[in-house]
């Protein structure tokens, strides 16, 4: 007959099996995105100022807010990823694990990366990159990075990504949430409207609420 101190065990080890957290995935996309992807030309350009300061939103869209399929980009557009490059070269960047994993798992040259993931710790990361936990600590994270830097010369805080970063930002935009201990607010969005030019229109994923964004612009 089992005794109490057997059934406390049991107890013990039943909780522990429905807290231990599920395998990581590697940080690498894990379905197959399309062989050719559509080509896509900028057919609008958001560019919005909510506030003063460094943090700030990128991305680009398709004209039904798509951003993403199978872990990478629905499309290829070199005159957005040479904007994107422009914009972001020598800044902080923050973007959610599958973004990061997009990026083949290495940070973008000449860009701070600050990881953002409740799974994964600084030793699932390569040692260049920063792990945050939430959007809040990534840009507590790169507030104390910017101090590294003179004043005057600081840089911006890009977020990068993916769906859930972008949700985040955005409804805050509009609710006048702040970020971090700093109170940080979302200073600018800048948004490429992307449609497709060559190839059929994919069936995104993932997406971003252009109607926010829109909302946002008529409020500006
Ligand atoms: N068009 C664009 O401008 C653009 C930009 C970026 C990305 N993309 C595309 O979007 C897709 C990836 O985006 P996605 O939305 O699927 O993934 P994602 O946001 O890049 O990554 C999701 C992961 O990030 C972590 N995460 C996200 N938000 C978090 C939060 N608030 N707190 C803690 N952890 C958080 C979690 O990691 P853990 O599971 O490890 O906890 C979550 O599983 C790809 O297809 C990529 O190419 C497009």
């Amino acid at each position: 007959m089992a005794t109490k101190q057997d059934l406390t065990q049991a107890a013990a080890n039943k909780e522990e099996a429905t807290v231990v957290a599920p395998p990581l995935s590697p940080l690498q996309p894990l379905r197959q995105p399309p062989a050719q992807k559509p080509r896509a030309a900028v057919v609008e350009e958001i560019r919005l100022t909510l506030a003063p300061g460094p943090l700030k939103l990128i991305a680009a869209c398709d004209l039904a807010g798509g951003i993403g399929v199978a872990g990478e980009l629905p499309w290829t557009c070199p005159e957005d990823m040479r904007w994107f490059r422009a914009t972001t070269l020598d800044q902080i960047i923050v973007v959610g694990a599958k973004t990061f994993a997009s990026f083949g798992g290495r940070p973008l040259p000449r860009r701070t990366t600050i990881v953002i993931s409740r799974l994964r710790r600084p030793a699932d990361l390569p040692a260049a990159v920063h792990w945050a936990r939430s959007l809040d600590n990534a840009v507590d994270i790169a507030a104390e990075l910017r101090g590294d830097w003179p004043a005057n010369s600081a840089p911006d805080i890009w977020l990068c990504g993916g769906a859930a970063i972008y949700a985040e930002a955005l409804g805050a935009a509009t609710t006048g949430r702040l970020f971090g201990h700093a109170g940080m607010p979302l200073g600018q969005i800048l948004i490429n409207v992307l449609s497709y030019v060559e190839g059929a229109a994919p069936s995104c994923d993932t997406w971003l609420d252009l109607a926010a964004v829109q909302t946002l612009n008529k409020q500006d």
